[in-house]
């Protein structure tokens, strides 16, 4: 089959770890007998210093035309300037809002050989196999009305959350679905007992809920849920929770599973064209010295094989891959070990 692939590798360790995953979805394509087209742009901070905008319409037409979107990171001290009139970061929401990926996934999994690199008592780890359903073109980071003013002689800023019923229901619909092929439990994460918008919100998850009788459905209050996290991981299986909510709780689950470096993530919207990334960011310190952790990147281009192309077992084998090299002990820094992002992407492609 045939699929063109637009490549952002963005800002810091981003260029270096999507190199990897690059070269990983080579060897799967001349294995299985595919063609992958790659045409690579910029985006975030780079496309500030060549453009004066993080995001060009030109990049965002060509992502929508193209089968799928492979991300590294965004964002930078060069570009913190709380001043300045693009960010990095609004590129990466724009791009998200452009694509109409609703909903992102991220499967938070801990691997039985890095159960030592978690802060938290190994038993406790055991049996962690969360997917985080994070809603992602609304609430917090796109209502409005948004921005700063001044008000009765006072200096005011305001971000609105708001959600629409169908932009619940469609994400709603997608958690239960995805449990299906899983464990059949559905946490469905709001805080309804202060804001209106999750008392919508967990009202859909309950009408959603009695349509699919076969999975269990559970409301869990956001500051629990977050507690819950870290003192029972294991009795997770989906969780489905509006935006800015998710942005916090799959940062604290990163965590479980040692280090963020390890997680991909998905982006997914109405159509087939899928954003993957790895959910770590552009990591400054380490930039340029080739010393990142490939594995989320790799991983996001497996769930890239699952989700855009329908190709699962092209999808195993990556994972299968990473899996066995991990079990083998080869380790990037912040894993414990000494391979360059090089090397252990050479240790995974070995193994395919
Ligand atoms: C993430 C990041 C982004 C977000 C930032 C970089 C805008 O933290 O993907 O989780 O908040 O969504
Ligand atoms: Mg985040």
């Amino acid at each position: 089959m045939n699929f063109k692939i637009t490549l952002l590798p963005g800002d810091g360790i981003g260029p270096e770890v999507v190199g990897e995953a690059v070269r990983v979805l080579e060897i799967i394509a001349s294995k299985y007998k595919h063609t992958f087209t790659f045409q690579e742009r910029l985006m975030g901070g780079c496309s500030i210093d060549k453009y004066g905008s993080s995001l060009t319409d030109e990049t965002l037409a060509d992502c929508v035309a193209s089968d799928s979107v492979l991300l590294g990171a965004v964002g930078g001290p060069k570009w913190d300037d709380p001043n300045a009139k693009d960010r990095p970061e609004r590129g990466l929401l724009a791009l998200r809002k452009g694509l109409g990926v609703f909903a992102n996934l991220r499967p938070v999994k801990v691997h039985p050989a890095l159960i030592d690199g978690s802060p938290l008592k190994p038993e406790k780890l055991k049996g962690v196999d969360i997917l985080v359903l994070r809603e992602l073109t609304g609430g917090l980071y796109f209502g409005f009305p948004k921005g700063r003013d001044v008000k009765d002689g006072r200096e005011r800023a305001v971000d609105t959350l708001e959600y629409y019923d169908y932009e619940i229901k469609r994400i709603m619909k997608l958690a239960f679905d995805l449990a299906k092929g899983r464990k059949k439990k559905v946490t469905s994460v709001d805080k309804a007992n202060v804001l209106e918008s999750s008392r919508l919100w967990r009202q859909i998850a309950t009408q959603v809920g009695k349509e699919n009788p076969d999975v269990e459905l559970e409301h869990v209050l956001v500051d629990t849920a977050s507690m819950k996290l870290i003192t029972g991981p294991a009795s997770f299986d989906v969780v489905v929770t509006e935006n800015m909510f998710g942005d916090i709780l799959t940062d604290e689950a990163s965590v479980l599973a040692g280090s963020m470096g390890m997680l991909p993530s998905a982006s997914l919207g109405e159509s087939t064209v899928g954003l993957y990334e790895p959910i770590h960011g552009s990591a400054p310190d380490i930039a340029g010295k080739g010393i990142a952790n490939p594995i989320g990147t790799i991983l996001s281009t497996a769930m890239m094989l699952r989700h855009s192309f329908k190709l699962e077992a092209e999808a195993v084998a990556v994972e299968k891959a990473v899996e066995q090299t991990i079990t083998a002990n080869a380790r990037t820094a912040d894993i414990g070990g000494k391979l360059t992002t090089r090397q252990m992407a050479d240790e995974i492609i070995q193994r395919l």
